[in-house]
């Protein structure tokens, strides 16, 4: 049963080209919540992510809903106005599209119904965001992620999240490619975002390091698809000591 408050998949498999991926996922994020989800190459922690932000690659099964609506009824666009944000593991270039143009199109997608707004009215918006995030306003006239270094492209899409104001964002290796200056704004702005908006996170990870600003609720281990353990920061702390073979070993018995 979907509860009105949560973003939740029970049994969730999905597939691509009949191959079998996910392979009964159920989790639970309640608003303001930050669950990690943790788990070897491979295990399928960006599925998860692409199968519920509605990628049409994967064949999906199983439940998933956002405060009580379904979501695997939706598009990608549906579930970005139902409030579901996904920042990409490797977020792609788009040569010839600026940022400034990018983020109001998707900006004024997310509004829809209501009427888009217009230039200079974004331009309020986007500059306020970016003053917040201390981000240099020439971003704006570049092309998106063209040339952006890695950790640059990371702040993009946190201003994508900033802007989109989502009830549930879902942070693929937001920390790769950063260093350790970079990994500290980025946490801190994640939880800035949190407490005024009150969103539940998901964040996939390979190291505790970030998880020890972000200090989440829940850590999930992913293994073929399953989740083969959950706990709390204790449990990065040990895959960060010992690796995944123990609790691999441990968890799916
Ligand atoms: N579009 C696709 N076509 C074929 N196989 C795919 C596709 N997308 C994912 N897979 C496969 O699904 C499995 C899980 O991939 P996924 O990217 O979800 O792993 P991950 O846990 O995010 O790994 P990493 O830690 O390396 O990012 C892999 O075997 C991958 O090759
Ligand atoms: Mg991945």
């Amino acid at each position: 049963m979907a509860w009105k408050n949560e973003l939740a998949t029970r049994n969730l498999r999905t597939s691509v080209g009949g191959k079998p991926i996910l392979r009964g996922v159920s989790l639970s994020i309640r608003p303001g919540e930050i669950h990690a989800v943790m788990g070897p190459n491979g295990s399928g922690k960006s599925t998860l992510c692409h199968a519920l932000a509605g990628d049409p690659n994967f064949k999906t099964e199983g439940t998933a809903s956002l405060d009580g609506k379904d979501l695997l009824g939706m598009d990608i666009s549906e579930r970005s106005r139902a409030g579901l944000f996904l920042s990409y593991q490797t977020p792609p270039a788009v040569p010839g599209v600026s940022v400034a143009n990018y983020l109001r199109t998707i900006y004024n997608a997310a509004r829809a119904p209501k009427p888009p707004i217009s230039i200079a009215e974004f331009e309020r918006v986007v500059k306020k965001e970016m003053g917040a995030l201390r981000m240099d306003e020439a971003f704006l006239d570049r092309y998106l992620n063209e040339g952006f270094s890695g950790g640059e492209k990371k702040r993009c899409e946190t201003l994508q999240m900033a802007l989109l104001q989502p009830k549930y964002v879902l942070l693929d290796e937001i920390d790769s490619g950063l260093d350790v200056d970079a990994l500290r704004i980025i946490s801190h702005d994640i939880l800035r975002l949190r407490k005024e908006r009150g969103f539940g996170v998901m964040v996939v990870t390979h190291y505790a390091r970030i998880l020890k600003f972000l200090k989440p609720d829940f850590v999930h281990v992913l293994h073929m698809g399953k989740l083969i353990r959950s706990g709390n920061a204790a449990l990065a702390a040990r895959i960060e000591r010992e690796g995944y073979d123990k609790i691999i070993g441990d968890g799916s018995r």
